[in-house]
């Protein structure tokens, strides 16, 4: 056969088997109704790691839950999120779930959930490595989108190789659906720079007890060189002019009205500053850094200076924002393979010694003073930190005691092993230990005992350490975190810097909302923005319009403002995304509400909190994948009547005037995204 007739004869063969195939496709199109996962674009997914796999896992390889092979299926890693746009033409979604036994020898854990716009359908439980595949079945009739989700299960993302296996649509004909994912990538800059003259940021209220070193930082923005100065200091307390720091004693309780002034060449600022010398503190939402998200396992002494200077050479400083907190792996650990983790658990006498990347404690906690911030540390009230660090089992009027001399002024205190405590194996293998952690504490006393007991011990100190509870939300410590001495209570379990991490957390606040006020807060974990990573950093997942409404969120909330990112790496975005003051004053309202949901509008949920001068903070949050453009008028649903002026908080500008019977506010939402408002009665 000539070359011609070959290629003739190949195209022939081309030609006939396109004709089997469209026609094949041709009946199948008409009888479709079976869609099948792995058919659709997978790669519009976000997840917390690797790229989405079909029918393979993450790691490449056949799909395997608990011993059993799968052909077809999604395989991905928490937290993980694919919505597909079902637009009412699926009438069910069957899969299968579970770890892939590729992370054999690990501790995965995870939660399958599916949403149908936006409404929690399903939701597989928390899943472990040799978990059988739960199969999944949901109905769909008239679900627009549908959302396939998986948690982290609440112990971080670690080895969370998740497989969703024979998964598949059954449909109204249709042969495809589209998958989709339009949140805008490209940052932009919101807040404007601050003005050259002065102004006087950070909280307005400040809470000490009497006879505790008194350190209260003045901070404001404009040009420096700048001086600082209080009228109305009560007797015990004074001002550095330079750096506005007021320091001493109050011996006596009592409400001090002190009047703050910052002066430079542009002109001086005046602002109230109201001292309550009593026995609460924390009376705003601790603002600051911690290690744990950006640093975890790696931190040392020397990086968290350098994180305090950070705060200083960064500007933040001068925004209010004022903790430096190690989190675990400051104490001797006791299996870690690396050795500067590896000295002795505590001295002769029982006092912890820290390890060898903090050999100097309070040397540690004085340079961070010396800059005019706050140091904080971490323990656990079982004998292993999450870790596997020693912890305070045992041993807690001695460490409150070590905390207090070397000059610490926060304690974060993590559960963590003390599941193993309430089951009698107080001394078990710390890895156990995490298995265990969630359990034990539902029953209300034994959730409140071990922090009663520091909470005791922390009082008696002879300084103000800040108490927070963590413990991911178990028996409701909302309801009793302030009786046991605590100052704020972690509601959740720990954050990752994905979307579904974070909407996962927010749609879970309500229910604690009530509880939060002064001196008590609830702490849905530390934020995602900048250079994050758990020890292997990157730049946070989330989306610019994602992160804009975290912060907004957050502020709302009156939630703990703990910066989790690497202090060294902030680029301007993050920069600018933590110094809008206008934005921080909503979370550090002297009031102390917590904003709760008080509308939705299809995926638009709108968010209020009550000011202390009367006027509201009001989040309109975009959980949608599409733009909301609406004309909104339901003001008495925002507790709104009368004539208001609305300010855009993140572009710091009045947008509107308003009277609510009559009037509309065009709202244009990113996706993701938010518009953070203020409306202030004008008459
Ligand atoms: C838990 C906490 C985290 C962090 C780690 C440290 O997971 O929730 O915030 O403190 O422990 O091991």
């Amino acid at each position: 056969m000539s070359l011609k007739n070959v290629t003739r004869n190949i195209r022939l063969d081309a030609i006939a088997g396109l004709i089997i195939i469209c026609g094949l496709m041709g009946i199948d199109q008409l009888s479709a109704q079976t869609v099948w996962l792995d058919q659709l674009e997978l790669s519009t997914a976000t997840q917390g790691y690797g790229i989405p796999m079909k029918n393979k896992s993450i790691d490449n390889n056949t799909l395997t839950i608990a011993g059993k092979t799968f052909e077809r299926g999604f395989g991905s890693h928490s937290e993980s999120s694919l919505t597909v746009l079902l637009e009412g033409k699926a009438t069910l979604f069957t899969a299968q779930v579970g770890i892939d036994d590729e992370v054999k020898g690990q501790r995965p854990a995870a939660e399958f959930i599916v949403y149908g716009d936006n409404k929690k359908l399903w939701s597989s439980g928390v899943m472990r490595l040799g978990d059988a595949a739960r199969p999944c079945s949901v109905k769909l009739e008239g679900v627009q989108k549908l959302e396939l989700a998986v948690t982290d299960g609440g112990n971080g993302n670690y080895y969370d190789h998740v497989d969703w296996v024979d998964a598949r649509f059954e449909t109204n004909g249709v042969n495809t659906f589209k998958t989709y994912s339009p949140v805008a990538t490209v940052p932009y800059i919101l807040t404007p720079a601050p003005p050259a003259e002065p102004k006087i940021t950070g909280a307005k209220v400040f809470g000490v007890r009497p006879g505790s070193p008194f350190q209260f930082l003045v901070t404001a923005t404009g040009d420096r060189p700048m001086s600082f100065s209080a009228s109305g200091l009560p007797k015990g307390l004074k001002i550095n002019i330079q750096t506005g720091l007021i320091t001493g004693k109050l011996s006596k309780a009592g409400t001090y009205l002190i009047i703050l002034e910052a002066k430079n060449a542009k002109g001086k600022f005046q602002r109230k500053l109201r001292v309550e010398c009593g026995d609460r503190i924390a009376l705003t939402p601790p603002m600051g850094w911690n290690s744990w998200n950006c640093f975890a396992n790696e931190v040392s002494a020397d990086k968290v200076k350098r994180a305090a200077d950070e705060m200083v050479k960064s500007g933040l400083i001068n925004h209010g924002w004022t903790y430096i907190n190690i989190d675990d792996f400051w104490e001797n650990n006791r299996d870690s393979k690396d050795q500067s983790l590896r000295g002795k658990l505590r001295d002769e006498a029982g006092n912890i010694v820290p390890n060898s990347r903090f050999v100097d404690m309070k040397g540690l906690a004085d340079y961070v003073h010396g800059l005019g911030l706050k140091i904080g540390l971490y323990s656990s009230p079982g004998p292993w930190t999450c870790g596997g660090c020693v912890g305070s089992y045992d041993h807690e009027k001695q460490d409150a005691e070590s905390y207090a001399k070397w000059g610490f002024d926060y304690l974060k205190y993590d559960w963590c092993s003390y599941g193993n405590v309430i089951n009698g194996l107080p001394n078990n293998d710390p890895y156990k230990v995490s298995s265990l952690s969630y359990n034990g504490g539902s029953e209300i006393n034994t959730a409140m005992k071990p922090f009663k007991l520091m909470g005791e011990y922390l009082r008696q100190q002879p300084r103000d350490i800040v108490y927070s509870l963590c413990q991911y939300g178990m028996s409701d410590v909302w309801k009793w975190g302030g009786s046991v001495g605590g100052n704020s209570w972690r509601t959740t379990n720990d954050i990752t810097d994905t979307w579904s991490s974070v909407k996962s957390i927010v749609l879970d606040q309500d229910k604690s909302a009530a509880y939060a006020k002064p001196g008590n807060w609830n702490d849905p974990d530390m934020l995602v923005v900048g250079t994050v990573g758990w020890g292997n950093p990157h730049k946070s997942k989330l989306k610019p319009d994602e992160q804009y409404l975290h912060i907004s969120l957050w502020s709302l909330f009156s939630a703990p403002l703990l910066i989790g990112c690497d202090m060294e790496k902030l680029d301007d975005f993050t920069l600018n995304l933590l110094t809008n003051d206008e934005v921080i004053d909503v979370n550090q309202d002297p009031l102390g509400k917590q904003a709760t949901c008080v509308q939705t509008i299809g995926d638009l949920r709108i968010y209020v909190k009550e000011l202390e001068d009367g006027s509201r903070a009001v989040g309109f949050c975009n959980f949608g994948f599409e733009i909301v453009d609406i004309s909104y008028k339901d003001f008495d649903k925002l507790g709104i009547n009368g004539q208001f002026k609305v300010r855009d908080l993140w572009r710091q500008k009045e947008i509107a005037n308003i009277e609510t019977k009559t009037g509309q506010l065009s709202l244009k939402v990113p996706v993701h995204g938010v518009l953070l408002y203020k409306f202030t009665l004008v008459k």
